[in-house]
């Protein structure tokens, strides 16, 4: 069986203070969710020591939302994969859209971090999807595909053990326009379908989150679909009451 995961990207919000205050009060609430769930927080970098502490002992895991892609050195304003891990978070995000869209991130960039995040113990939460044009165009399933064959496919079945996979359409990005279950299964399979060619039976293994406007009015429907492991949550994770809702989409 797998597992089932809700994890909160918390993108650029929040500052310190009030990051612990919301991991605190999704640690307080989780009691009332299955504990099926799997929680997972990212924080922005400046708050990730103190999140950390202050999930310590409640089964609140703590994620990055990205890593540099070199492993030390003169790189101004950038933060390594061994820097995060230190610090005894487990999780980084990797291949974001908007990293994608608005730092340039390609393939070649995320080979980089996904290889310097699993040598350093972190288990990679790779982003994968299209854009409005591409579905629109009937490429959404070529799009995934290619931004899986191009990363994941490059590593090896021991490294490929410890990866997420979050599928995120990018028109259902802060839009309020989700995916319907019915799309989202049918990228979900095929995502599977992609990563079992190349890694076989592992791949059932592979949680595989969708993101998009989740909330709680439309996770139980998402999360009701076979190959819907949970979700990658933006904006309803910034609201612990919102969040735990969608944690509840997993019935106890
Ligand atoms: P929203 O839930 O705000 O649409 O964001 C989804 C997302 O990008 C999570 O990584």
């Amino acid at each position: 069986m797998r597992r089932k995961i809700v994890a909160g990207n918390w993108k650029m919000n929040t500052t310190p203070v009030e990051g612990v205050e919301l991991a605190k009060a999704v640690a307080a609430g989780k009691g009332e969710v299955c504990p099926c769930v799997d929680f997972i927080v990212a924080p922005p970098f400046t708050h990730l020591s103190e999140v950390v502490k202050a999930t310590r002992g409640t089964g609140i895991a703590v994620s990055a939302q990205n890593c540099a892609d070199e492993a030390k050195g003169a790189y101004t304003g950038e933060v390594s994969a061994a820097m995060i891990a230190s610090l005894g978070v487990e999780y980084v995000i990797l291949g974001h859209s908007e990293r994608r869209q608005y730092y340039g991130e390609t393939s070649a960039t995320l080979n980089k971090k996904m290889a310097l995040a699993l040598a350093n113990g972190l288990r990679p939460i790779y982003c994968v999807g299209e854009n409005l044009a591409e579905r629109e165009a009937g490429k959404h399933l070529d799009v995934v595909t290619a931004q899986i064959e191009e990363v994941v496919y490059n590593l090896t079945p021991e490294q490929f053990a410890n990866v997420i996979v979050a599928y995120e359409p990018v028109w259902a990005i802060g839009t309020g326009k989700t995916a319907t279950a019915e799309q989202a299964q049918e990228i979900h399979a095929h995502i599977r379908e992609v990563l079992r060619k190349k890694f076989g039976a592992a791949a059932e293994q592979t949680p595989i989150l969708y993101g998009g406007s989740c909330k709680p009015s439309n996770a139980a429907e998402l999360f009701a679909k076979p190959d819907v492991d949970g979700g990658l949550i933006g904006g309803a994770s910034l609201v612990a009451a919102d969040f735990l809702a969608i944690g509840k989409g997993f019935a106890k």
